[in-house]
């Protein structure tokens, strides 16, 4: 195993007070303000991020499929019932989502993804970068996630419920699984329905795209800009780690939601060996 998992010498996580580095923090703010999404190409080390891979490949089949049409304000699915709406409305709109996740706590606490997740540095990083005190997410089966995509998979356009996701991808797909999103386009005063609208339709200018390779760590605003993963061309899985940062510290999902995304394993263990807090 290899001890070093973070670039360290791309990026000075192990170093946050000195005047380059508080330059390169500054930068990465001014991006992240710029267009809601700062990419940070190998960010892990070739070897760990080979490591890494081959664990996510090894528990890919704990992986549960979880809804496939979903709503882009899913984490909020009462929205989608609003039926005084019209069908074009964003919020009666729903779209495909074709990826399977393994849950937290099926991710073995030694894979070096979950030991990057649990770092000091990470939290360090992102508190130095943010300016605010950063927590890991306490939910027991949302705080870390590995997505995979098989051929076809793709995720619907959306909204993330926490404003501090961080992802890392861990193996590219041959092609497509294109990351594609619309920079803040909603606040925390406008929904901005229109603008989300013209997404949906596919006729918006606002659409960018990020090629993603593995060992990137995207910074991403997706609790303002709306984003999706086109399809997965090709038979190499798309895999992407989810860790979930946040500046509450005591944040945790919902039991409905979890039970949809990871199953019905889930509402086993919280009627006999709760892990929420009651
Ligand atoms: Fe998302």
């Amino acid at each position: 195993m290899p001890t070093r998992i973070i670039n360290t010498a791309l990026y000075p996580v192990d170093d946050l007070t000195s005047k380059s580095s508080r330059q390169w923090l500054a930068s990465l703010r001014a991006r992240l303000d710029q267009d809601g999404s700062c990419l940070l190409a190998d960010f892990v080390e070739a070897e760990a991020l080979a490591i890494m891979a081959q664990q996510a490949l090894s528990i890919a089949h704990l992986a549960y499929p979880g809804p496939t049409e979903v709503s882009a304000y899913f984490f909020n699915y009462r929205l989608g019932e609003v039926e005084e709406l019209p069908d074009a409305h964003p919020l009666r709109r729903k779209g495909k989502r074709n990826l399977a996740q393994v849950a937290a706590d099926l991710i073995p606490g030694d894979y070096l993804l979950s030991q990057l997740y649990r770092s000091q540095l990470m939290l360090d990083f992102l508190a130095a970068l943010t300016g605010k005190p950063i927590y890991r997410n306490q939910d027991p089966y949302q705080s870390l996630n590995i997505s995979i995509m098989n051929e076809g998979g793709c995720q619907q356009w959306h909204f993330d419920s926490g404003n501090m996701v961080t992802t890392l991808l861990l193996q590219e797909p041959e092609s497509g699984g294109v990351f594609e999103y619309a920079p803040a386009i909603r606040s925390d005063s406008d929904e901005n329905f229109d603008a989300v609208q013209a997404v949906l339709d596919g006729n918006s200018d606002r659409v960018l795209q990020n090629r993603l390779k593995a060992g990137t760590l995207s910074l991403f605003r997706g609790h303002y800009s709306l984003h999706r993963v086109t399809p997965v061309v090709g038979k190499r899985q798309r895999i992407q780690a989810i860790m979930g940062y946040s500046t509450q510290p005591d944040l945790y999902g919902s039991t409905e939601s979890s039970i949809l995304h990871y199953g019905p394993r889930v509402a086993e263990i919280e009627a006999t060996n709760p892990r929420y807090p009651a």
